[in-house]
């Protein structure tokens, strides 16, 4: 669509009142005026040069208690995706955003619609900054400024699904021990020291991995801790 409010709520929607939209369809547009990011927040990007799109999927051979999977299979297919365009050091920052060194380039929001203990429709947004040069903030990257040239989107649309469609494969043979694995050896800041915030405290830790529910551990002086994605932030 030339102009789209946010392609995860039209997909939601599309989802909810038309049941027999497809796996794999794909919303997309060239200017999405009210994006919506991860914890509530906005997701703003210049019209015409980011790629903002939204797929269908219904996993319904995933269980709800393996919801963290979704999680991993669309970051590690970015990071297939930005790895084979030749961005060095791509990282998943826990828990899916994309970054390229130091800076983010892609951030991932997924909603889901649940019956039983199964999905029955899930929604992946993806926000990737393509041609953009320039940012109100310098924690944000695209692939122009990373590999200095700039990119058709259509293509670049094309081989990115491809990449996501061959990661949504693995995860629905079950592959989930060795993405797990994969994704533990991508993330951002593993093992090494640094701070973090919660709602009421500054402390330094050291990211030591993931429990079976996708939760953050964090190895602290007071010994390892758990955190939920809104619980905590990463300061520096
Ligand atoms: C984040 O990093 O906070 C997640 C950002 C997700 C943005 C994408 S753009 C396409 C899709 N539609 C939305 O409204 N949000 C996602």
């Amino acid at each position: 669509m030339p102009e789209c409010h946010s392609t995860n709520s039209y997909s939601l929607q599309l989802c909810q009142q038309s049941p027999l939209a497809p796996e794999g369809t794909v919303v997309i547009t060239d200017n999405q005026t009210a994006g919506r990011g991860q914890r509530g927040n906005t997701w703003i990007t210049q019209p015409g040069k980011n790629l903002t799109f939204s797929i269908l999927l219904k996993p319904a051979f995933l269980s709800v208690k393996d919801q963290f999977y979704l999680t991993v299979f669309t970051s590690l297919s970015l990071r297939d995706y930005l790895h084979h365009k030749g961005c060095s050091n791509v990282r998943i920052k826990w828990p899916n955003d994309i970054y390229v060194g130091s800076k983010k380039i892609c951030g991932i929001l997924i909603e889901n619609v649940v019956s039983g203990n199964r999905f029955s429709n899930v929604v992946i947004g993806i926000g990737l900054n393509v041609n953009q040069d320039q940012f109100d903030v310098d924690t944000a990257t695209s692939l122009r400024l990373s590999l200095n040239q700039s990119f058709d989107l259509q293509s670049e649309l094309e081989t990115l699904l491809a990449f996501v469609e061959a990661r949504y494969l693995k995860l629905r043979q079950n592959d989930l021990q060795s993405m797990m694995h994969e994704y533990l050896s991508l993330m951002y800041w593993r093992g090494e020291a640094h701070m973090f915030s919660t709602n009421d405290n500054y402390f330094e830790g050291t990211i030591t991995g993931l429990d079976e529910n996708g939760r953050l551990k964090i190895l602290t002086s007071s010994g390892e801790n758990l955190f939920e994605v809104k619980e905590i932030s990463y300061v520096r």
